[in-house]
């Protein structure tokens, strides 16, 4: 029942080294910015208009986002930002994740019984890990940018100062988390308007925050490590039950990682490399899914085999993966291509595989909110980024004085690893908690490279969907189609447990929902759309750049026309 079509072998690998070699030739026609925020947008278009390259207009997105939509990302979260440095063609990704406090135990959020405390992983400081954002963006500045990091933070500063209005997202996440921000005064007397959600039109300001900017901008890093704001950010945390110190702040450091690259269908896919688990898991579902001929089977039949796929690296990514400084993951083995065709020989194409017929392990669910950006500038420079404070508001908690919310990222550990799950394994000790650990994300910004075709900057917020969305929008670039289709197609989701596939409203018709039941899958319909994907098209065969931001959000995607030489 199989229908094995073709491999990837080492002669396909130099032709493509080739071709990908050639994309770096010439430079784009414009530049592009694509964020979840048009203010976000917009602040890393001024700081493009300034003579900035693609990193200092990160920077500059990366900060309004701070500002602009607390709700996904902030100075008290951290994130994945992937770079492409033209000049050299240098791809590196900066990790600047969130880690584990020193003082963090392996079962801090275990009661006298071994059962998991309910919300304390989430609300509050003790939910909090070492934030990264500020090192990145210092890091960012002085590695990569042109730009002092001052200039690419102005329009941050400025948005906190003069203030933003609410948008329908925002209201909905304020009601969503109400009660967790009503348990911190200084989140509470930010982010609702007497103790409520704000009325539409709200204007929310933020001194507090502008100040914590403006000591980054003079003082980079040690603006937010050291010194007066790290001071408050630690006493703030402690005096509401949380275990931060000083050295954690002195401690944290950004790291520059090799992205995970491999191929598909002759293009390159360069990816989040742990402790992201995106781009190991989208090279094992891209590898499953190089046996197939996709676009000759019917609908439903892809949709099975695309689901198949997703099953399978969604196992391994619970069983591997954790943050590479504390854990050895197979990394080699888990995205060649003779390890996805060999997963592949599992799949039927008559039958769902029931997921308790793998190996089982304890899957950890990912916070939905997050957000992520792509910019593209006229040197041919990218960046896809994608940041979180996990949770809508994060842990909902603001140490006063400082502006700065913090994120609840250490929900993305196992907070209860080595205990047998309901199929009698155990799982999941790769992402225990340890003191200075990184818990593992499914953040997943990606480049792709399709010779002829150009170069797709994408990326997405929504938990453990992201790396599934990002599958799909890998995909529908290799079936020929354009960003406004990436980020617009319907979305269909499965991770191994529960066994069942989710989907948004009209992702999948009412033939392939019969067929896929007909197969043994068991599926339910989502109330509501996710995601947020921004994305990017250099379209080198025709010359042009096309950028979208998904029809699901509020964001904004521009493309700006170089300048003719003078
Ligand atoms: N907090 C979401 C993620 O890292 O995947």
């Amino acid at each position: 029942m199989r229908q094995p079509i073709h491999r990837h072998g080492a002669v396909l690998g130099i032709v493509l080294f080739l071709a990908f070699s050639s994309l770096h030739a010439q430079t784009p026609p414009a530049s592009a910015v694509a964020s979840a925020h048009p203010l976000a947008t917009r602040a890393g278009v001024e700081i493009l208009d300034a003579g900035g390259n693609a990193f200092d207009a990160a920077i500059a997105v990366t900060a309004a986002l701070a500002v602009v939509e607390p709700t996904g990302s902030g100075l008290g979260g951290g994130g994945f930002w992937l770079l492409h440095r033209s000049r050299d063609a240098h791809d590196v990704m900066i990790d600047g994740r969130e880690r584990a406090p020193l003082a963090a135990t392996r079962d801090m959020y275990l009661d006298d019984k071994g059962e998991v405390v309910p919300r304390l992983s989430v609300d509050g400081p003790l939910a909090a890990a070492i934030p990264g954002t500020a090192a990145a963006l210092d890091h960012l500045a002085n590695a990569y940018g042109r730009l002092p990091l001052a200039t690419s933070l102005a329009p941050a500063i400025r948005l906190a100062g003069e203030g933003f209005p609410v948008d329908e997202h925002y209201l909905r996440m304020a009601r969503f988390r109400l009660e967790a921000l009503r348990q911190s005064p200084a989140a509470a007397a930010i982010f609702l308007q007497d103790n409520e959600v704000p009325q539409t039109g709200h204007v929310i300001r933020q001194p507090d925050l502008a100040r914590t900017l403006e000591a980054i901008a003079t003082r980079g890093a040690a603006g937010f490590y050291q010194g007066p704001v790290a001071r408050r950010l630690v006493a703030g945390v402690r005096e509401a039950g949380g275990i931060w110190t000083l050295e954690d702040l002195q401690q944290y450091r950004v790291v520059e990682r090799e992205p995970i690259t491999g191929a598909y269908r002759g293009m390159k896919i360069v990816s989040a490399a742990p402790p992201s688990s995106g781009g190991i898991a989208l090279l094992t579902m891209l590898n499953i899914l190089a046996n197939y001929e996709l676009e000759a089977l019917p609908t439903a039949t892809r949709k099975h085999l695309i689901v198949e796929a997703m099953r399978r690296a969604y196992r391994d990514r619970a069983e591997y993966l954790g943050d590479p400084d504390f854990v050895d993951i197979p990394v080699t083995r888990l995205i060649h291509p003779y390890y996805g065709a060999g997963l592949s020989q599992s799949i039927r194409l008559d039958r769902a595989t029931p997921s308790r017929s793998l190996p089982g392990f304890t899957i950890v669910s990912a916070g939905a909110d997050t957000t992520h950006f792509s910019i593209l500038d006229s040197e041919g420079n990218r960046v896809a980024a994608t940041l979180s404070i996990n949770f809508p508001f994060g842990a909902a908690f603001v140490p006063p004085g400082s502006g700065v919310l913090l994120n609840d990222e250490m929900d993305d550990f196992s907070a209860k690893p080595g205990t047998p799950n309901v199929y009698g394994l155990v799982g999941a000790a790769s992402n225990a908690i340890a003191p200075g650990k990184r818990p593992l994300s499914s953040m997943s910004p990606t480049f792709v490279e399709a010779p002829g075709r150009g170069v797709a900057i994408l990326g997405t917020p929504g938990g453990s969907r992201i790396i599934t969305m990002v599958l799909l929008g890998i995909l529908d670039f290799a079936q020929g189609n354009g960003p406004r289709s990436w980020v617009a197609t319907g979305r269909f989701h499965h991770q191994y447990l529960p066994d069942t596939i989710t989907y948004e409203p009209g992702a999948l018709d009412p033939d392939e929902i019969a067929t896929l039941k007909r197969l043994g899958h068991r599926l339910k319909a989502r109330g509501r759309p996710y995601g947020n994907m921004q994305a990017i098209l250099w379209d080198q065969g025709k010359n042009r750049v096309a950028a979208a931001s998904d029809p699901r959000g509020n964001g904004l995607a521009t493309v700006i026309p170089a300048r003719p030489a003078q």
